[in-house]
């Protein structure tokens, strides 16, 4: 039997960037970095570390510069940072990211909230980003509200491929879809993947999941199945976005990385150092995060009967 599953897929841990963005307490530039350092030890291929976006909007961001020049360099780990407009691209070029993933809201109602800029005025802001640096930089374009949004509910198709042609005229290599508050539904990440894999073959995508409603690691499975072999996710399944009401986190990295992992897809990640990078985590946010593989152990986890039995005598 051929399995339904594609060989390898390639996570980006958003964590210290859709992660901390979410977290009242202020984590401090060297904690940053360790988290970062820690992913790229725990093998991750891609992190998104930070953004390039007003430090009124995101406070917690405001250290970005800072945490990219304190990163040692991985081989092999790509660094991306957000930007949504021409100040966070020129700042972020200043720190040679290797990848820009641009942000924009399919929603007027988000896009307000979040950018204070409509859909069309993201566009052209993010077009003239695209001109002016496509040369020097591979560029992303995240489309948030992808599936629904917290202001307008249900979001139609049509909304989101509208986007996806416009950049994918301009060239551009990849597109994710952002599930910003975790509306998606496995059916629905089908459609949404199949309409965009035939608008453009060749476009990178990336899915973008938030567990709010228990959906997310069905609606990876459903993108897989689709043939996508890009996700982001969070260690701990930290995340949010301050603009979008009720967006709790995102997928949880280990425990789609075990998940992945038993069906046996690769991901060249080393699942017992991402456990200890998700435990250093929950230690440093002082709450209790959201995974599930971080408590019960991976599957190969054994006990002893004799230990159980003495607990229940
Ligand atoms: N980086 C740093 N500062 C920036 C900036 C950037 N990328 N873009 C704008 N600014 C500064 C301006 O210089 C200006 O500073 P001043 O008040 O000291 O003069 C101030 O922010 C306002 O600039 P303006 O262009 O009028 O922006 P705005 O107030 O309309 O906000 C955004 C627009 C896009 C900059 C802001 O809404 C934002 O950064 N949003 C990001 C939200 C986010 O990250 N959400 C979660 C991830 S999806
Ligand atoms: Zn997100």
């Amino acid at each position: 039997m051929t399995s339904p599953w594609p060989k390898q897929v390639v996570l980006c841990d958003v964590s210290p960037r859709d992660g901390l963005q979410n977290e009242c307490k202020a984590v401090g530039t060297p904690q940053k970095i360790a988290l970062v350092q820690g992913l790229m030890h725990a093998g991750l291929p891609r992190i998104e570390v930070t953004s390039f976006v007003s430090p009124k909007a995101i406070p917690q961001m405001a250290d970005a510069h800072e945490l990219m020049q304190g990163i040692t360099r991985k081989p092999g780990a790509e660094l991306v940072v957000l930007v949504p407009n021409l100040k966070g691209a020129e700042r972020a070029l200043a720190c040679a990211p290797d990848e820009l993933n641009l942000v924009m809201s399919v929603t007027g109602s988000h896009s307000q909230a979040n950018l204070r800029m409509t859909p069309e005025q993201s566009f052209e802001t993010l077009r003239e980003v695209i001109t002016q640096t496509r040369e020097k930089v591979k560029l992303n374009v995240s489309l948030s509200c992808s599936f629904g949004c917290p202001f307008e509910g249900h979001v139609q198709a049509e909304q989101v491929l509208h986007w996806v042609r416009q950049f994918n005229a301009l060239g551009v290599t990849g597109i994710s879809l952002c599930d910003t508050t975790g509306m998606a539904y496995p059916s629905q990440v089908r459609e949404l993947v199949e309409m965009v894999q035939s608008l453009a073959p060749t476009l990178r995508i990336t899915l973008h999941f938030h567990n709010s409603r228990g959906l997310g690691l069905a609606n990876v499975f459903e993108g897989l199945r689709a043939g996508v072999t890009h996700f982001d996710a969070c260690t701990g399944g930290i995340g949010g976005c301050p603009y979008a009401p009720g967006a709790s986190g995102n997928v949880c990295m280990e425990d789609i990385v075990h998940a992945l992992h038993c069906e046996g897809i690769e991901t060249g990640i080393n699942l017992e150092r991402l456990l200890q990078v998700s435990k250093d985590l929950g230690e440093l946010l002082e709450h209790p995060l959201s995974g599930q593989v971080v408590y019960a152990g991976p599957r190969s986890r054994t006990y002893a009967v004799k230990d159980v039995a003495r607990q229940a005598s």
